[in-house]
């Protein structure tokens, strides 16, 4: 769970840049064209949804239902609470509905009086109901019975990736396991940016991507998810809203939303992964509260960076690697939208990066060389640091390798400094 915020900012007097996101309505500016992003059947309210609950593969379930596969919403069956409500691990078989498959499920209830309602409820299953792709979290079905509002998903064994890599006692998330789980929930981001009408996820963070059995990573919760610009348009423009630490600095300070206020958050969350620390921590000293302010300028100096690279890490990553992966989650995290790269080529990069494994890149004479690092090359911070003591630092300061295929653009070194993150926003602790 994180702080989330929310402020009211004032709609563009300019309806076209404008489009309510699906479902949700606007009193400013008329209804978008509704073939705008493949979703046909979206539903503008709940009144909508019950007249045509056509989405293909969604179950609707009774309350009574949702109660047998939750043994009444029994407290031991609770996996957690956000700010939609709670979340119960259920079953739902043939007991629960005659002939159903037994399905682990995880059931998420709204809960009335939070700041979230029928909106968020709506968004989640207008996209959900619609997208399928192995990185975003399935909708089974969702009960919208009365004033009960509830969200049926597959069960994700594993839970959140907050779970594993910040409240876990001894964090099994191994290297290659968190570089995996990047190019997971990058593929999840890619899908959505990549549709005709780009969906812009807006809330991109730890607590956000849930791990099944597996490991494999999808992408849950699309309450906020919004559609992106279209044809001309630079942004949309929308309240502003997400989560502290996470949020692109442009979006909080115009409310204009476009695809790379995305690709931010995910470089946050990449940078989480990197230095195993959480977006914002208020238990740290002042300066080191949130994590891009305090690292980000640390990310394009070899010894730096392994001095903050998580220490439950060591021995488990080669650092040129280590360096792509900074640098890639440095230019995520540009302060200028457009020198951020397309999700799809932080696909590229991460595969890349991936498929190399324990390969290093090195470079010579302007060409990428792949070779198989020989076994002991695989340098920890900590050997690292005394081989530079040893060769009386001769390792160098500012090593600075393009990232990945170098197809995204880069900017100035140093503009984050000249631009720190303020925000001028309402926030709501849940
Ligand atoms: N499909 C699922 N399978 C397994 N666990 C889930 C599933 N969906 C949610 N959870 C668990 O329930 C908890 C609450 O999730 P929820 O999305 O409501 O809140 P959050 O992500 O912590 O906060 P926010 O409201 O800001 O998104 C999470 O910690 C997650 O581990
Ligand atoms: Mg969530």
């Amino acid at each position: 769970m994180g702080i989330c915020f929310s402020s009211e900012k004032k709609q563009h007097s300019n309806c076209n840049q404008t489009s309510p996101p699906v479902g949700h309505g606007s009193a400013a500016c008329p209804t978008p064209d509704k073939s705008a992003i493949n979703t046909p059947l979206a539903s503008k309210n709940v009144k909508d949804l019950r007249q045509s609950p056509g989405y293909i593969n969604v179950s609707i379930f009774t309350y009574d239902e949702m109660s047998l596969a939750t043994k009444r919403f029994r407290p031991e069956l609770i996996l957690g609470e956000g700010g939609f409500g709670v979340v119960y691990k259920g079953v739902v078989d043939d007991t629960v509905r005659t002939g159903y498959k037994t399905t682990q499920v995880a059931i998420k209830e709204l809960n009335r009086e939070g700041y979230q309602g029928d909106r968020e409820w709506l968004a989640e299953v207008n996209y959900l109901g619609q997208l399928s792709h192995p990185n975003l979290v399935k909708l089974i079905g969702y009960c919208c019975e009365d004033e009960h509002r509830l969200l049926v998903y597959e069960y994700m064994a594993s839970g959140s990736l907050e779970k594993h890599l910040f409240r876990r006692v001894g964090c099994t998330l191994t290297w290659s396991r968190r570089m995996k789980i990047a190019l997971d929930a990058a593929k999840g981001l890619a899908f959505l940016h990549g549709a005709e009408r780009p969906i812009i996820y807006r809330d991109f963070k730890t607590s956000n991507i849930l791990l099944d059995g597996d490991f494999n990573a999808k992408l849950s919760d699309f309450g906020l998810a919004k559609e992106g610009p279209m044809g001309d348009q630079t942004h949309v423009s929308t309240r502003v809203m997400g989560t502290y630490g996470y949020a692109a600095p442009e979006y909080v300070m115009t409310g204009h939303l476009t695809a790379r206020s995305d690709v931010y958050g995910f470089g946050v969350v990449l940078l989480e992964l990197l230095i195993g620390r959480r977006a914002m921590d208020k238990s740290r000293p002042s300066r080191e509260h949130n994590l891009v302010e305090w690292a980000r300028p640390l990310l394009n100096h070899n010894k730096k960076l392994l001095r903050i690279v998580d220490p439950r890490l060591e021995g488990q990553y080669s650092f040129k690697t280590a360096m792509k992966v900074a640098q890639l989650a440095y230019q995520c995290l540009s302060q200028n939208p457009k020198g951020r790269p397309l999700m799809s080529q932080v696909v590229d990069i991460l595969e890349t990066l991936q498929s190399s494994g324990n390969h290093e890149l090195q470079s010579g004479d302007g060409a990428v060389t792949l070779y198989e690092a020989p076994k002991g090359t695989i340098v920890s911070p900590a050997k690292k640091r005394s081989q530079n003591r040893r060769d009386g630092e001769r390792g160098g300061e500012a090593h600075r390798s393009n990232p990945g295929n170098g197809r995204s653009k880069s900017e100035p070194m140093n503009d984050f400094d000249r631009n720190n993150l303020s925000p001028n926003f309402v926030s709501h602790e849940k």
